[in-house]
């Protein structure tokens, strides 16, 4: 790995694992875990070191000094890559998905501050942009800049989201993950034993697909796994006020943030499932923590 990545994972804080004390959770005899990755970089939390890292080791080497990718106006994956461009010297470029607002969100002023170009797509053309999965793919794209598909959806992923499970170091039954594009839970699904189940949750609706997409990175087929579509809440960054509270309450019991969007839904459906009996007494459960929380100043 560059020399510059090192420095930087340097500055990470370590793993930490908590166990989730909880009456309900003694009530049913589960064992609850949470991997706290949102705590291992104030920006770079949760998933997005573990996608980016061997992605912009890949840029690095191919002499690339731009990296350009896409996302929407909350999107943990641009605020994630305009941080690491400016700490590493690298110009970025982000596709924002709609109408450039009259108000900058947080998340956009964050990345124009890192100097990151901000250009903004009409919603059509961004759906297009979907199609390009290689990091030379992006039609326009010029020498030295170096293309990141959405959400860092790369096999160059994998290899980061392994880390994590190798970190977890005790056993499990089931570990748990919130999907957007099922990268993270790809790489989690290659590194676990066979023996342990894990279960994604998709943050949208009509994600049926992406077991299909999964399957097919898959280095090969395996049947530990699955994907739960029913915790969407009405759509992508979609809420209500049972999932809000949920989270009030989760957050005062816990003092653990969640977000809106992914983890936050997670922990819902994980409850939920658990009085629903689908976890048996006796099971232990880790659920990774994917940080986005700076996404949650989208929500008043
Ligand atoms: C905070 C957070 N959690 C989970 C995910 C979903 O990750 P993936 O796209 O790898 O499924 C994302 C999107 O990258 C995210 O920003």
């Amino acid at each position: 790995m560059h020399l510059e990545l090192i420095k930087l994972e340097k500055t990470f804080n370590a793993s930490i694992l908590t166990k989730i004390n909880d009456l309900l959770l003694a009530q049913y005899q589960i064992e609850l875990w949470m991997k706290r990755d949102d705590l291992l970089h104030p920006v770079i939390s949760g998933n997005k070191w573990r996608k980016l890292k061997y992605i912009i080791d890949h840029a690095l080497s191919s002499g690339a000094d731009t990296l350009v990718s896409m996302g929407g106006a909350y999107s943990n994956h641009l605020h994630a890559l305009a941080y690491v461009g400016k700490v590493l010297g690298l110009k970025t470029i982000g596709l924002v998905r709609g109408e450039q607002p009259e108000t900058l969100t947080p998340t956009l002023q964050d990345m124009k501050n890192w100097g990151m170009e901000l250009e903004f797509v009409s919603r059509a053309d961004y759906r297009l942009l979907r199609q390009y999965k290689n990091w030379h793919d992006l039609p326009g794209l010029k020498p030295r800049q170096y293309w990141v598909p959405e959400g860092g959806a790369q096999t160059l992923a994998l290899k980061g989201v392994a880390e994590l499970v190798a970190e977890i170091g005790i056993p499990c039954d089931t570990l748990c993950v919130p999907c957007g594009t099922a990268t993270t839970l790809t790489g989690i699904i290659e590194a676990v034993p066979q023996q342990m189940s894990v279960l994604g949750f998709a943050a949208f609706k009509h994600a049926d697909y992406l077991t299909a997409e999964v399957d097919a990175v898959l280095s090969q087929s395996r049947n530990n796994w699955q994907i739960n579509l029913g915790y969407h809440f009405g759509g992508f960054a979609k809420i209500n006020l049972e999932l809000s509270a949920f989270i009030e309450d989760f957050e005062l019991k816990t003092t653990i943030p969640l977000d809106l969007v992914y983890t936050g839904k997670m922990m819902y459906a994980i409850y939920d499932l658990i009085q629903k009996h689908y976890f048996k007494p006796g099971e232990r459960i880790i659920a990774v923590h994917t940080g986005g929380l700076q996404g949650k100043r989208g929500f008043s």
